[in-house]
């Protein structure tokens, strides 16, 4: 596969519109660029379509105007989109979408299905990566049988079996107690410290602190970022 000869982004998104039957206007003109190696947060009000967003970038689904282009490629233009699911991105759900009649181990193997792995090189993988999350002992559970933080942690772990080069994470630690949020955190800070891109949609500061920067959303728009020297005067 030929590739452009300029410098990459890991996201440019130019002009995008979603418009969701009924007329909702979910996207209504989003331009956003994303370095490779950078990490950063989507912030914004319930309903302002930061996950429409994000489902845009994994290519679970398609602009109705402008274009999409992630790790060189237009996302228009894939000759095999699961592929690109498989290997380019790794996105954890708002809402986990855990299969749920395959057990946690099952689960986190599925996006290595399809690549060289060996069964027991996934199983091996699916261990590994279910240990980091303190899910050890939780391997034959099926979703139904996990809480919800749990649940959301197989999501992560699922995200991360093809060590993609940028993640995606809706609302990554919704559902996780303190204590996974800091370990969840932790990683996040190791996997950006190793060059992952990574894009999160996050209500919280603590969670959106840890990125280089910080996007916030508003009626399916970005709103420009003030620089510092031009943000207004309070006053008294
Ligand atoms: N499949 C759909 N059909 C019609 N409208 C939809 C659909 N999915 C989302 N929407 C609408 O599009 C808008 C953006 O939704 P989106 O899920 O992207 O918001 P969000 O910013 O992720 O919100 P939240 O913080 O609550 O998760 C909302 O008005 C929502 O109701
Ligand atoms: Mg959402």
């Amino acid at each position: 596969m030929s590739e452009p000869s300029e410098r990459k982004l890991a996201v440019d998104v130019r002009g995008v519109t979603r418009v969701y039957p009924g007329l909702v206007n979910a996207l209504a003109g989003v331009d956003l660029t994303v370095e490779f190696g950078e990490t950063v947060a989507i912030t914004g009000p319930s309903g302002c379509g930061k996950s429409t967003l994000l489902h845009l970038l994994a290519a679970i689904d398609s602009p109705t105007t402008g274009s999409v282009t992630v790790a060189g490629q237009d996302l228009a233009r894939l000759r095999d989109p699961s592929a690109y699911r498989r290997k380019e991105v790794g996105l954890v759900f708002q809402f986990h979408n855990l299969l749920p009649q395959l057990s946690a181990l099952s689960n986190v193997e599925v996006p290595m299905f399809g690549t060289h792995a060996s069964a027991r090189q996934r199983k091996a993988r699916a261990r590994e990566l279910l240990a980091d999350f303190d899910l050890s002992g939780c391997e034959h559970r099926l979703p139904t049988e996990l809480s919800g933080g749990e649940r959301q942690r197989v999501a992560i772990a699922r995200a991360l079996a093809n060590a993609p080069r940028i993640l995606l994470a809706d609302e990554p630690t919704g559902s996780l107690d303190s204590v996974s949020t800091t370990r969840f955190l932790e990683l996040l800070d190791r996997l950006g410290g190793a060059g992952m891109t990574i894009v999160m949609v996050t209500h919280a500061s603590d969670v959106a602190a840890h990125a280089n920067r910080i996007i916030e959303m508003r009626d399916g728009t970005i709103v420009p970022s003030v620089p510092v020297s031009a943000a207004p005067i309070a006053y008294r």
